[in-house]
């Protein structure tokens, strides 16, 4: 077994099972956050990553991908259903995300949960070399952090959640609040989008743990825990890059005619997922039409909403409102050949989405609850014309650093429609004042800083982010 330095450990392997038949694989962008952000930086470093290569069975044979090792944990059906769409995505997902969705506690998981976790644990510490460091990725694998320093003392281990980290009234409804509260503590540095999120932690490792903690160190068990914010981003110069290459400015321009030349496209960008808002979105949009505010010959509305976690009831559920109310909207206000809502439930390549987000006149971001949002950072830095009006949720992270963009709650519905009107008619100097200060933060502030500026905290010596590429 080769061993690594650096060890990524990550529910998902950022690849799509069915792209690997010959056993050669290719990176699939997958739709999310998470994949996201790390195809960005470990493409280029040498490193291995440990994660589930989708589908059910034995874990396939994978090849390297340039200085990426891959090493696939295999799922049974039952571990699928049980961990995955169970535990981690009924459970966990929308406890930590305001329980925006009635999160489902069902004993049966647990377990499940446990053994999936020790197995991600186990095979991180077959491939790490004596000292490694690990990098134990979001709410899937919580329980990671102590499972391996059980097992391999001499590891540096760090923890990131990607996703929003609940205050302590709504954690203490976990069934197995302390187990995941110590599964996590076992790293070295815990690190969170927001510093809400560290400060929720002390607070609960104080109430539940008994632990000295402030914001920033917890003494639990005789060891300390670093924790801290490192908001998450994108690879900035990939995506300025191809908004900028003449095939996607075509397409651009070629999808602004598809559209027919309306004098204003809206655009949303989502996983269909019940935290990002689209339900309240559709509402603020549908009484904008019917009080003849915006007109469909005018306006267009884009919304593309990728399939996600399609086996779990909620996700199948929310699919079937929110394609009901698409139809209804078209159908009341649509005319032949002129849909009020282009309704588009499908993965887009990196180019198709970076010609999206050029066409763009409102990008409309409006999660009732999200980590961070690395659409809304997509979209600032694909228009270098200083074009494009970003509306943003104040729940999603990326406000704390979007602080220009026009922020909104987007559970007030009538507040959404006037900051969609406001935005729709936005002088072009305002918007480019706001796109320009959004641009100047992002460029600072990419997917190679986060990783420095973790992987720094981790080491306390900057060799581990060394190793990153330099641009
Ligand atoms: P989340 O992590 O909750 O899905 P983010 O906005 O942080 O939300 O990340 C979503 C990521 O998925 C972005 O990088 C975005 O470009 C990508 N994405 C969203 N929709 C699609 C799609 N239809 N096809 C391909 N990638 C998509
Ligand atoms: C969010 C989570 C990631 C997850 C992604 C896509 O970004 O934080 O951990 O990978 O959504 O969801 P999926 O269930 O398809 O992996």
């Amino acid at each position: 077994m080769r061993q690594s330095s650096l060890v990524v450990v990550a529910n998902r392997l950022p690849l799509d099972d069915n792209a690997a038949p010959d056993g050669a694989c290719e990176w699939r962008r997958s739709p999310g956050g998470l994949a996201s952000a790390l195809h960005a930086i470990l493409e280029q470093t040498p490193a291995t990553w440990v994660g589930w290569a989708g589908g059910i069975g034995p874990a396939p044979q994978l090849s390297d991908i340039g200085g990426l090792r891959l090493r696939p944990v295999s799922l049974s059906a039952a571990e699928l259903r049980g961990y995955y769409e169970g535990f981690a995505n009924s459970t966990l997902w929308p406890l930590y995300h305001d329980a925006v969705q009635q999160p489902v506690f069902d004993r049966g998981w647990w377990e499940t949960y446990r053994i999936v976790n020790r197995r991600f644990a186990e095979a991180a510490a077959e491939v790490a070399e004596h000292g490694a460091a690990v990098w134990v990725q979001d709410y899937h694998l919580q329980l990671v952090p102590q499972m391996l320093r059980d097992l391999r003392p001499d590891l540096l281990i760090g923890f990131f959640m990607h996703v929003p980290f609940p205050p302590p009234e709504l954690y203490m409804q976990l069934p197995r609040r302390v187990e995941l509260l110590r599964g996590m503590l076992g790293a070295d540095l815990v690190g969170f989008q927001r510093p809400q999120a560290a400060h929720n932690v002390a607070q609960l490792a104080q109430k539940l743990l008994g632990a000295h903690a402030t914001d920033d160190v917890i003494t639990v068990d005789g060891r300390t825990v670093h924790t801290g914010a490192f908001p998450v981003s994108i690879d900035v110069a990939e995506m300025r890059a191809l908004s900028s290459s003449p095939d996607v400015l075509s397409q651009a321009k070629q999808l602004r005619h598809d559209l027919g030349q309306p004098k204003r496209v809206l655009l949303s960008v989502d996983r269909l997922d019940y935290t990002k808002g689209i339900e309240h979105r559709l509402t603020a949009y549908s009484e904008l039409l019917r009080d003849g505010h915006v007109k469909v010959r005018d306006t267009v509305m884009v919304q593309v909403a990728v399939p996600s976690r399609e086996q779990v009831d909620s996700y199948q559920d929310l699919r079937d409102r929110i394609e009901s109310e698409v139809g209804r909207i078209n159908g009341e206000f649509g005319r032949v050949g002129e849909p009020a809502i282009h309704y588009l439930n499908q993965p887009f390549a990196r180019s198709q989405l970076a010609a999206l987000y050029q066409t763009a006149d409102v990008m409309v971001v409006t999660p009732l609850r999200d980590g961070m949002n690395l659409v809304a950072k997509e979209f600032v830095a694909a228009r270098e014309d200083g074009g494009g009006a970003l509306v943003l949720s104040e729940f999603a992270g990326a406000a704390a650093e979007l602080e220009q963009a026009f922020l909104v709650n987007p559970h007030d519905v009538d507040g959404l429609k006037e900051t969609l009107l406001h935005a729709m008619s936005a002088e072009p100097a305002d918007l480019s004042a706001r796109m320009t200060a959004m641009r100047e933060h992002l460029v600072g502030h990419d997917i190679l800083a986060w990783a420095r500026a973790y992987l720094t905290a981790l080491d306390h010596t900057g060799r581990l982010a060394e190793r990153l590429p330099d641009t």
